[in-house]
């Protein structure tokens, strides 16, 4: 019973933790998989799935992300082979941190404070309540319900916007059915949604013209949720004041997209919160031994959903 590791990025950091953790444990780095028999799951990041599916054994497959896209999107998924991510709490922290940050930035005119300074300006912004900016989350998963309780802690009036309907103590949630309502009064719509077959695009001109004019963007789900042209013209138009991107349909973003030099938009690189193996290294090992055992995984994903 060995754990392949399958990474289109270096893995010696994977690699290490899970050593670390489980000296006994017989791990494989691709392509030194020895007998492809002995593997029955495989850690993998942007996978080519023809080498996963020639593996007899393989029961599960691991992300070493939140997200599945990257696996999903690379072809015909393994049959009878169970699929998990990871869920962590210091994911969901780095995660609400990103968002708060943005958002405060953003209600409390920073960006502006900063334009000012380079144009030796004394402004003075009128005082804004953080509870008249209605923060609207798509997606109120493991990552979008912590962030919406992080903002809802800060003062902000939150919502959120899920798949199926569902009740939270302290946030409202809209369902799909309720998409447009959501959007009409959301100041500042924050993307945390996975990367399915219904969410590619969303972010779009369609949609920005259904929030309040001037809103704000913050995409930290996926590039391919961004219709990148429809960004640019409603920041120009001013339907959008501004927009944060962790996540670009092209990653690295290349040198000649209009993003890096836009005013209004700010650009990280796709680290809003990234898995830290160490940290890791125990739920991949619990999943390698519920794979072993054939029990329910954790994180596991429905393939069906995709996510
Ligand atoms: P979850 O699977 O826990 O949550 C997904 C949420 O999205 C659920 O609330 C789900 O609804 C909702 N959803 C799915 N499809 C739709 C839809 N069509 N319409 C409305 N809502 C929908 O995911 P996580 O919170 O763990 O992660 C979300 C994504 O964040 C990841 O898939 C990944 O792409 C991204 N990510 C980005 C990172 C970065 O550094 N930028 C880091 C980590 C993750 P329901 O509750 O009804 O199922
Ligand atoms: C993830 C990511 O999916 O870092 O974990 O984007």
């Amino acid at each position: 019973m060995a754990l392949l590791i399958y990474s289109a990025v270096p893995a010696s950091l994977w690699i290490d933790a899970l050593r670390e953790a489980s000296p006994r444990l017989d791990i494989r780095s691709w392509p030194d998989i020895g007998d492809p028999s002995d593997i029955t799951s495989a850690l993998v990041w942007k996978p080519d799935l023809s080498v996963l599916r020639a593996l007899p054994n393989l029961r599960a497959i691991f992300s070493m992300g939140a997200g599945v896209d990257h696996i999903l999107e690379r072809g015909e998924f393994p049959k009878g082979v169970r699929l998990a991510r990871i869920v962590d709490s210091g994911l969901s922290v780095s995660m609400s941190q990103y968002v708060c940050y943005h958002a405060i930035r953003y209600l409390r005119q920073f960006d502006k404070f900063q334009d000012a300074q380079r144009a030796r300006s004394w402004i003075s912004p009128p005082v804004v309540e953080p509870c008249g900016w209605n923060v609207g989350l798509l997606g109120f998963g493991v990552l979008g319900s912590h962030s919406a309780r992080a903002l809802k802690q800060l003062g902000f009036h939150v919502r959120a916007l899920a798949r199926s309907s569902k009740t939270d103590e302290v946030i409202k949630v809209f369902d799909q059915t309720q998409f447009d309502e959501f959007l009409s009064d959301t100041r500042l719509l924050i993307c945390l949604l996975p990367l399915t077959r219904e969410t590619k695009g969303i972010l779009n001109k369609e949609v920005f013209n259904k929030l309040p004019r001037g809103a704000y963007l913050i995409n930290v789900g996926r590039g391919a949720h961004q219709v990148e042209l429809d960004i640019l013209s409603a920041l120009d138009d001013g339907q959008l004041e501004g927009a944060t991107l962790d996540v670009f349909n092209e990653e690295p973003l290349p040198d000649s997209s209009p993003l890096w030099s836009h005013p209004k938009v700010y650009i990280t690189p796709h680290c809003a919160a990234d898995p830290d193996p160490k940290r890791a290294a125990p739920f991949i090992l619990d999943n390698v031994r519920r794979t072993d055992e054939g029990i329910s995984l954790l994180g596991e994903v429905d393939l069906a959903c995709e996510y």
